[in-house]
């Protein structure tokens, strides 16, 4: 257990953030922050506290409109941006066109991070995911080892999903991987998804896997599409905490999550999706592979999509 986690943004992964981390007890106070009115973090909080006696949780709860809430965290997870939202012709934005709203709101984050809680462990689920962890770093650096995003664990977390209703066999048999940025473009390995330890090509057809691949990739705007307003909250947060608990624990587990690259995967200077092994001292370290060719080019034009949104980043100062 920590002794503090704080969440910043309290909507919709926010609020099922602060509720799982009082279930699973995993830090003695979560402090949330959000700077909606009129006092919607506070509001949250309170919500939850009120049945923490039914969860059998005495983690205790605060939540404000002003950051230094969150001073002295030893975690921090940024959940802090609007989301995706249809359009009223139908259509579903990208995760990029995000960003210059995002962005500020991120300078405000690092802002309150490098204030508060300097040498917090931090975990960013805000979008354009691996560009907004990218600003992160530009604010807050060196924080290398100590700053991660959300996504790979998400988008993994869908394949495995998918792949188990296709095969008929339970989620627990599917292991997948997905790699690359964040967005349309993502990276599923095939050659690494195994179901009971088999090759996933031994239970579905390649033709199955190609629209089930496709599917993963964009898997957060379906759902976009289904809500109408706001984009998926549950299992965004219940990966993120996969990644705290492996830290909490010290599990020395290999999650997917956009991590510094220097030189691994042949990249360097950017964030992007890769197997991390997470411990105690966070992205312990990045574990590479050999990818097959097809892969690695789709591997190649997932990173300059990336750098491409990073570039944004750059020129916006
Ligand atoms: C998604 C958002 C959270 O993929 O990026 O659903």
């Amino acid at each position: 257990m920590l002794g503090k986690i704080a969440v910043i943004g309290t909507g919709n992964i926010g609020a099922v953030l602060v509720q799982e981390l009082a279930r699973r007890q995993l830090a003695g106070t979560v402090a949330a922050v959000d700077v909606k009115e009129p006092d919607v973090a506070k509001g949250k909080c309170l919500d939850i506290s009120e049945g923490r006696p039914l969860i059998h949780s005495d983690v205790k709860l605060v939540g404000s409109r002003e950051f230094d809430i969150i001073a002295g965290a030893d975690m921090v997870i940024n959940t802090a941006g609007v989301p995706r939202t249809k359009r009223p012709d139908g259509s579903i934005p990208s995760r990029e066109e995000l960003l210059t709203v995002n962005l500020k709101i991120t300078d405000t984050v690092a802002g309150a991070i490098k204030e508060y809680c300097p040498e917090a462990m931090v975990i960013s689920i805000a979008n354009p995911l691996d560009a907004i962890v990218y600003r992160l770093y530009q604010q807050l650096s060196p924080l290398k080892s100590r700053l991660v995003g959300m996504a790979g664990q998400l988008d993994s977390t869908r394949y495995r999903f998918f792949v188990a209703e296709a095969a008929g066999v339970s989620v627990e048999n599917v292991e997948a991987m997905v790699l690359g940025g964040h967005g349309d473009s993502m990276v599923p390995i095939r050659s690494a998804c195994r179901i009971a330890g088999l090759p996933v090509t031994h239970f579905i057809s390649e033709e199955v896997l190609a629209q089930i691949e496709a599917r993963t990739r964009k898997a957060g705007g379906e759902v976009v599409g289904l809500l109408g307003s706001g984009s998926a909250f549950v299992s965004p947060a219940w990966s993120a905490l996969e990644m705290a608990e492996a830290i909490i624990f010290d599990k020395k587990k290999i999650i997917p999550a956009s991590a510094l690259l220097d030189g691994e995967f042949g990249v360097s200077g950017l964030f992007v999706g890769v197997p991390v092994l997470f411990g105690k001292g966070g992205v312990e370290k990045v574990v590479e592979f050999e990818l097959t060719d097809e892969e690695k080019e789709n591997f190649q034009r997932s990173i300059a999509s990336v750098q491409k949104t990073v570039d944004e980043v750059k020129a916006m100062g």
